[in-house]
């Protein structure tokens, strides 16, 4: 299929364009760096700033946009970002949004929430009334800017190294055009092709960037290709293509004979009678030399591709609660009690279920309810490890009743009861990474995270409405002797090697534990 006319006119530019932002990022860098040296906020991620921003709010649109004024924007890339044009389209005011199971409805009808709210007013000190919570107006939008003063990001494929990996960053880009940081959330997430059959459900749900990063080495990068290929032409919608990025990573000790260029094989159409590659697949390539998955080193590279502030580090096969990404948004814009109130750094967990093989996945928080009460959905891991996702006040949530609008439910913290929790959650750049040296073979590998962020003193906003459903199949314990060795040695080096470390770099808290 085609390649858009700015991302070919992109490549020759490409080095000047590069070094460009690299001078801008470091500028803006410098000039963040002296602007917070004196403020001790202790790594809160946004700081409200009260008056700059708003007179962008005339152009900004939710990730389709009619016209947008990049002179203003990116000082710095004035010159490629007209060449947009080709995404540009006329945008529908109020579109309501379609909550619609069967994916029937086009992404030109989903992408536009965008209701004409014109503004140029003092947009601080104003009460926002916000219409439609499924929508982001441009006073919300400016708003968020303001709010977030975060950095837009470069949206170009590179070639890097992480540890013992080459990571091919970018490597399909989805085609939903310029995001600026402020106006989505990006889903990160890491996966081996095997598990690409849960994308289409995923972006059905999420409808807002995807930042894929795939485990790719040996031959099992060409069968990622084909599923790339597949997932874009063959889907029978175009959401993956609009929404989906995906990167690729593999060890040097196991580079792929070929690298197929993107280039080349995203201007052939796949063969769509075939199965899909990734259907009933086992990667061969992995399987046969044995290899561990680096999960850690995928999460990592995954999030930082993201172009948006906010971000949600999840698993693959978790598909979030539609709507979502306006619905938080405007939370974050409305910026209410305890959001205008706390001090401490915070992310924003979502809680998570597990449904029946035989059913679907539920579309709002009042039907996971009534799926509850008759037992076709239960909390995540009842049966495999009740305390790792035991949330905070977690009966009370699933007791509350749905309302329009997204709240932050309850405050928590990883501590007491709770020192054990691994919660998924909405959260920033900010956030500690994840420890590249532990494999998902090795299990618990996102408490090294979880430490960090409770000596930390993380707030754990938990969202009213907002879930995750498990692809359907409820999971029981199977035992994996294999697996169980893999762990045990991942546990001891955790306690003797990084817990250590971590109590240098970061210092301890009563009540933390990992
Ligand atoms: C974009 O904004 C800049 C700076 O405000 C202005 O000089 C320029 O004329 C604008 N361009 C268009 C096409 O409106
Ligand atoms: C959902 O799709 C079905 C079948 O295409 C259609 O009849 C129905 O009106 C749609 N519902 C919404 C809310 O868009
Ligand atoms: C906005 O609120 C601040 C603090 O309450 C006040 O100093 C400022 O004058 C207000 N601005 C406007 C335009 O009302
Ligand atoms: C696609 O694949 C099918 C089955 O393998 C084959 O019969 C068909 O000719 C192929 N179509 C094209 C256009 O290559
Ligand atoms: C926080 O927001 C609430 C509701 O919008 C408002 O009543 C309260 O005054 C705000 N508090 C601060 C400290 O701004
Ligand atoms: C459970 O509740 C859901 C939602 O109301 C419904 O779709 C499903 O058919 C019910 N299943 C059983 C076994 O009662």
């Amino acid at each position: 299929m085609q390649v858009p006319k700015f991302v070919i006119m992109l490549g020759n530019r490409r080095n000047l364009i590069f070094r460009v932002s690299i001078v801008f990022n470091i500028a803006v860098f410098l000039y963040a760096a002296m602007h917070y040296s004196g403020n001790s906020a202790s790594g809160v991620e946004w700081v409200p700033i009260t008056s700059d921003g708003s007179e962008r709010s005339a152009e900004i649109r939710y990730l389709k946009e009619e016209f947008r004024n990049e002179s203003e924007t990116r000082p710095a890339e004035s010159s490629v970002r007209n060449l947009e044009e080709s995404t540009s389209q006329k945008s529908i005011p109020s579109t309501m949004p379609s909550v619609n199971k069967t994916a029937s409805s086009t992404v030109s009808d989903i992408d536009k929430k965008v209701s004409a709210v014109p503004s140029e007013a003092n947009l601080i000190n104003e009460t926002l009334d916000i219409v439609d919570e499924n929508a982001l107006s441009e006073t919300t939008l400016a708003r968020l800017r303001s709010l977030l003063a975060c950095n837009d990001k470069d949206f170009l494929p590179t070639t890097t190294q992480r540890g013992e990996f080459w990571v091919l960053k970018n490597f399909v880009r989805a085609e939903h055009g310029t995001v600026l940081c402020h106006e989505s959330i990006t889903y990160t997430t890491h996966a081996g092709f095997e598990y690409f059959d849960n994308v289409i459900p995923l972006v059905e749900r999420w409808m807002a960037p995807v930042s894929l990063a795939v485990h790719a080495p040996g031959d099992d990068l060409a069968s990622t290709v084909n599923s790339i290929r597949y997932l874009r032409d063959c889907a029978g919608n175009d959401f993956v293509r609009q929404y989906v990025t995906f990167h690729v990573f593999f060890s040097y000790k196991h580079i792929p004979a070929k690298i197929p260029n993107p280039d080349e094989f995203l201007q052939t159409p796949f063969n769509c009678t075939n199965k899909a590659p990734y259907f009933n697949a086992t990667p061969s390539y992995k399987k046969q030399k044995n290899l561990l998955y680096p999960v850690n080193v995928a999460r990592n590279i995954a999030r930082d591709a993201a172009l948006t502030h906010f971000i949600l580090p999840s698993d693959i096969e978790l598909y979030p609660s539609p709507d979502l990404v306006p619905k938080f948004l405007n939370m974050i814009a409305r910026n209410a009690k305890p959001l205008n109130t706390s001090t401490k750094p915070r992310v924003f967990p979502i809680s998570i279920f597990e449904v029946d093989a035989q059913v679907l996945a539920p579309w709002t928080k009042t039907e996971l309810q009534r799926m509850l009460a008759n037992k076709t959905a239960i909390p995540f891991h009842k049966y495999v490890c009740p305390n790792c996702h035991n949330i905070p006040q977690g009966n009370q949530w699933m007791t509350t009743v749905e309302t329009n609008q997204m709240d932050v439910f309850h405050v928590g913290k990883r501590q007491g009861k709770y020192l054990h929790w691994e919660p998924i959650f909405i959260g920033t750049h900010q956030d500690p990474y994840y420890d590249e040296r532990l494999s998902w073979e090795g299990k618990k590998d996102k408490m090294t995270q979880g430490f960090v962020l409770c000596v930390k003193d993380y707030d754990f906003m938990i969202l009213n409405n907002a879930f995750l459903i498990h692809k359907p199949g409820i999971k029981r314990y199977v035992k994996d002797s294999k697996r169980d060795l893999i762990a045990a040695k991942q546990s001891s080096y955790v306690k003797k090697i990084i817990h250590p470390e971590l109590k240098k770099l970061y210092g301890t808290k009563h009540g933390c534990a990992l």
